[in-house]
């Protein structure tokens, strides 16, 4: 994208199509023109945010803007993206000059294909961020790695859009988005889920919950500068890095006799820390 900013179609615009439109709205490169959600209030709360010229529909076929749009963006959640996709090549909203992405992890631009039939140029460009509610900061993209893929020519045209509010592009290919984002899955959503883990045993063995935390905090946080910086295996200490394998399966027991469901993840989590440091699992063994 260059010289004159291109007109932008936000299709979906929450969480993601409302940070990511103000952004564009605020550069050189895209102009936000219309925005479509499912109802018509909820785009109309959005366009004061994003800005710009934006105007407010509750549905595709309502948009009074000269068509075809050169870029549209889709934010909508994940199973509603091939379904507009559909809906924009039904109604000529996009053609082959058009470039049309959007911005989910977990799906590849073949989302798009109806759009591409038509000659669109397609992409999925997906921000390893979390957008809890639309963020006011200019500054929330600055270094957000977005995972990209797609047509090289839409690629090409998103780029300058993408760099220029601070984001910084990583190429995957479109068979890998799976793979990519359970990685993300992992990353964020599962962490957790083992931090969750951690507090549940603590509270099993009489500690209040607001010192368990606290006391923990320390312990997360230098476990994963640790692994970020020479990873797991260079890392790890505990009873299963230095072969205590009776005191693993004294905590298996222990948690077995009172909640078999988080004995059951310390079982799972001994088999994968044992794969990650290439020995045996002596859960496995016992068993
Ligand atoms: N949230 C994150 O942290 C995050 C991070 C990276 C990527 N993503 C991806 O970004 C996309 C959007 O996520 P989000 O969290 O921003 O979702 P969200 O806050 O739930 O917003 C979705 C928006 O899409 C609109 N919408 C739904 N169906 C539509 C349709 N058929 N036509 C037009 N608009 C429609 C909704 O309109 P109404 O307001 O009228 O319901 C809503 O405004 C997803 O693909 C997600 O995987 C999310």
């Amino acid at each position: 994208v260059s010289g004159k900013p291109q007109a932008l179609l936000i299709v979906g615009a929450g969480k993601v199509g409302q940070t990511l439109g103000r952004m564009f709205a605020s550069g050189t490169c895209l102009n936000p023109v219309a925005i479509v959600n499912r109802s018509v209030d909820s785009a109309r709360d959005a366009a004061p945010f994003i800005g710009g010229e934006a105007r407010p529909y509750g549905a595709l076929s309502a948009v009074g803007e000269v068509k075809p749009f050169p870029v549209v963006m889709i934010a909508t959640g994940d199973r509603f993206i091939a379904p507009a996709a559909q809906s924009l090549a039904a109604l000529g909203m996009v053609d082959s000059s058009s470039v049309v992405f959007h911005c989910s992890g977990a799906l590849g631009s073949e989302e798009l294909a109806p759009c591409a039939r038509l000659g669109a140029a397609v992409a999925s460009i997906h921000p390893l961020t979390t957008f809890a509610r639309p963020e006011p900061l200019a500054e929330c993209m600055a270094g957000v790695f977005c995972v990209a893929e797609g047509d090289a020519l839409a690629l090409l045209s998103l780029e300058a859009a993408f760099l220029e509010i601070g984001a910084r592009i990583v190429s995957i290919e479109a068979h890998a988005k799976a793979l990519y984002h359970a990685g993300a899955v992992f990353a964020s959503n599962y962490l957790l889920a083992i931090l969750e883990a951690a507090l549940r045993a603590e509270h099993l063995a009489g500690i209040d919950p607001l010192i368990a935390r606290e006391m923990l905090a320390p312990l997360v946080r230098r476990s994963i500068e640790n692994g970020l910086a020479r990873g797991a295996a260079e890392s790890l200490t505990g009873p299963l890095a230095r072969g205590d394998d009776d005191v693993v399966s004294v905590q298996h027991s222990a948690l077995l006799s009172r909640d078999p469901a988080l004995a059951r993840c310390y079982a799972d989590m001994t088999a994968w820390t044992s794969a990650v440091l290439g020995r045996d699992d002596p859960l496995a063994r016992s068993s």
